[in-house]
Order: structure tokens, then C-alpha cells, then sequence
């Protein structure tokens, strides 16, 4: 079999006064990956996702699941997806584990008590799981739309933003059990318009902008990219050094200084291998360096680009 999970090939919505929202968008999520899509409020993702799993129609395009057409193969192919498109339903005035046991009756396979618990304990929500749904916070209920979705074993997750409303905790966990889900073979596509949560998440992203597909990147590479090139890195330093910090830094090779900051940050161009020995210099120089700060990682810099370009098209056009 290939290891091709998902494969969407043209895929168009085009609404009244055949105003495309989403035009012809093509890409694959392999087995294991987890493949993110990103783009800015309006992109088309949601619309994107609910095409995918059949919530609205498409226009024009195709849909493969595990190379089966997925107009044709319906339900063996929806078998195979596990999706969290608008916020999951929950029975409040009911237990986690009965909501899963809800949920569990509606799938067309049984689902066995052990795999709800090792489900329970992917989405860590085992300590909760006998709580009632009313007393769950945000994440604790996502965690559970999660373990609904996963409940008849899909090949597919599809996720769309939902890191919304999670704390930094909350995230975190989301990307560990879905690095655990992508380990067990089982591929995600995720939504986001946060590039630097995609950019931990993902192992790949592609990029929309206004209904269309405007670039794709691995993001192994990005990262190797990102080690390599130089990127904007703030010295938060105390104001009275910050000439010394200048006169330092003027001193150092393939460091170039950026600065119009405020007084007590000085904005290096510097590669990220580099920060450990400039942060040297400054300290053996008698500065001190409070906190040290990406300004823009490599992937913010490219989408901003990206949609940067597109705007000035736009722009342009209504001129
Ligand atoms: N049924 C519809 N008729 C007309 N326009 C629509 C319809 N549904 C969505 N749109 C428009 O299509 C565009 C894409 O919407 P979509 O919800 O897919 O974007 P999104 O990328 O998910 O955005 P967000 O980040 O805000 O969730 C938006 O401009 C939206 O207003
Ligand atoms: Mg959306």
C-alpha cells in the first residue's frame, strides 16, 4: 500500500457569483506525518477541512483516501478520519468516560473498554475521565474531542485550530500526543494561522493565502535552514552598556548590528549557532545579558513575505 494517507488534488469551493473561496488546492499527508496548513483568518482552511470531510460539498476537485476516491468509497473512507472541524458536542451533565461510551455505540466497529483507556491516556485526561463534562476546562475538552475522534482507531486526524483557547501547557501536550499518534503510524493534518506553533508541531506546513495554496515547507529543513542563516536575535541588556554592547559587537565576524531598538535591547543579525559565543563576548566584556530573543523564526519571515507580496498584487489591482 502507498503511504499516501490523504491526497486532495484541485480541490475548489466557489460560492455565489462564482467567487472562488478555495481554488484549486492540492497536497498529500503521508502515514506518520503531521502535516500542517497555515494561513491567516480567511484563508479557506476551514472551508478546506469541511471538504475533506464531506460537511460541505466541493465545487470541483478530488479527494483520495488511502488512494480510494472518496466520492466513491464515502463511508470506508470517512471510517478512516478522525476530525474535530466545529467544537466537539459533549453530554455535560455526563462523565467523560460515558460520553466516550456514547460516542463509542455510533461507531460502525465495536470499540473494546481497553482501547477506550489507552485512549484515555494518550489524551492524558485519565485522572479526569470520571469527572463530569461540566466541570472540564478548555483543554480538558479538547483533549476529549480528540480522544472521540481516535476513538474507532482512524488513519487520519484532521484537527483544525485546535490549539484555540489551549494555555502553553495545554499546547505542548497537543504536540507530544500527536508526535505519540504520528510514532503509532497514524497521520494528522492540523489548521493554525500561529506560524510558530505549526513550526514545533508540524513536520511540514503548506501555506494559504485568499483560497489558494502559495507555498510548502519541510520543516526539518526550515530548521536546518534556520541554523544556518542569519535571523534578527535581540541582547536584552541594562541601557547604561548598551554603547559597550555596540562597540563589543562591532568587533565580532559575521555579526551584523540592527539596531532602532530601545535602549536596553540590542538587535543583532546573527546566526542561531552564533548566540552561544556572542553571548560570551558580552559577558566576558563585563555586560550583562538578561534575555536573549528570536525576533522573527525563519518561517515568520517567509509567510510574512509570502503574504507581503500578495497584498501589494492586491493592491495593485484595486489601484
Ligand atoms: N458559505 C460561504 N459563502 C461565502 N463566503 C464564505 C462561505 N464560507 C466561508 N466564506 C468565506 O471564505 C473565506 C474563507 O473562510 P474559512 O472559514 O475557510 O477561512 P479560515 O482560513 O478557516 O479562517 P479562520 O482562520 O478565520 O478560521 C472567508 O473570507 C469567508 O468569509
Ligand atoms: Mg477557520
Amino acid at each position: 500500500m502507498s503511504d499516501v494517507v490523504l491526497d486532495i488534488q484541485s480541490l475548489t469551493k466557489t460560492v455565489e457569483k462564482n467567487k472562488s473561496i478555495v481554488e484549486d488546492v492540492s497536497f498529500q499527508v503521508k502515514k506518520g506525518e503531521i502535516l500542517g496548513l497555515l494561513g491567516p483568518n480567511g484563508a479557506g482552511k476551514t472551508t478546506t477541512i469541511r471538504m475533506i470531510v464531506g460537511l460541505i460539498k466541493k465545487s470541483a476537485g478530488t479527494v483520495w483516501i488511502h488512494g480510494h476516491d472518496m466520492d466513491e468509497h464515502g463511508k470506508s473512507c470517512n471510517e478512516q478520519i478522525g476530525a474535530i472541524v466545529e467544537n466537539p458536542a459533549f453530554y455535560d451533565y455526563m462523565t467523560g468516560w460515558k460520553n466516550l461510551q456514547q460516542h463509542a455505540r455510533m461507531a460502525s466497529q465495536p470499540v473494546s473498554s481497553t482501547r477506550m483507556e489507552e485512549i484515555v491516556q494518550l489524551v492524558q485526561l485519565d485522572d479526569a475521565i470520571y469527572d463530569k463534562v461540566k466541570k472540564y476546562s478548555l483543554g480538558m475538552k479538547q483533549r476529549l474531542g480528540v480522544a472521540q475522534a481516535l476513538l474507532h482507531q482512524p488513519a487520519l486526524l484532521i484537527l483544525d485550530e485546535p490549539t484555540n483557547g489551549l494555555d502553553p501547557k495545554g499546547i505542548r501536550e497537543l504536540r507530544d500526543y500527536l508526535r505519540n499518534l504520528a510514532e503509532d503510524g497514524i497521520s494528522t493534518l492540523v489548521s493554525s494561522h500561529l506560524l510558530s506553533e505549526m513550526q514545533l508541531m508540524c513536520d511540514r506546513v503548506v501555506i494559504m493565502e485568499n483560497g489558494r495554496l502559495i507555498d510548502e515547507t519541510v520543516i526539518g529543513e526550515l530548521n536546518n535552514a534556520e541554523r544556518a542563516k542569519p535571523n534578527a536575535v535581540a541582547f536584552h541588556i541594562d541601557s547604561k552598556q548598551k554603547k559597550q554592547a555596540k562597540t563589543v559587537a562591532g568587533t565580532l565576524a559575521d555579526v551584523e548590528i540592527l539596531d532602532g531598538e530601545h535602549d536596553d535591547t540590542l538587535l543583532l543579525h546573527v546566526r542561531a549557532e552564533q548566540i552561544p559565543a556572542v553571548n560570551k563576548q558580552f559577558v566576558e566584556s563585563g555586560i550583562d545579558v538578561y534575555a536573549i530573543e528570536h525576533k522573527k523564526t525563519s518561517l515568520e519571515e517567509k509567510f510574512l513575505s509570502l503574504t507581503a507580496e500578495d497584498e501589494t498584487m492586491q493592491t495593485r489591482e484595486v489601484q
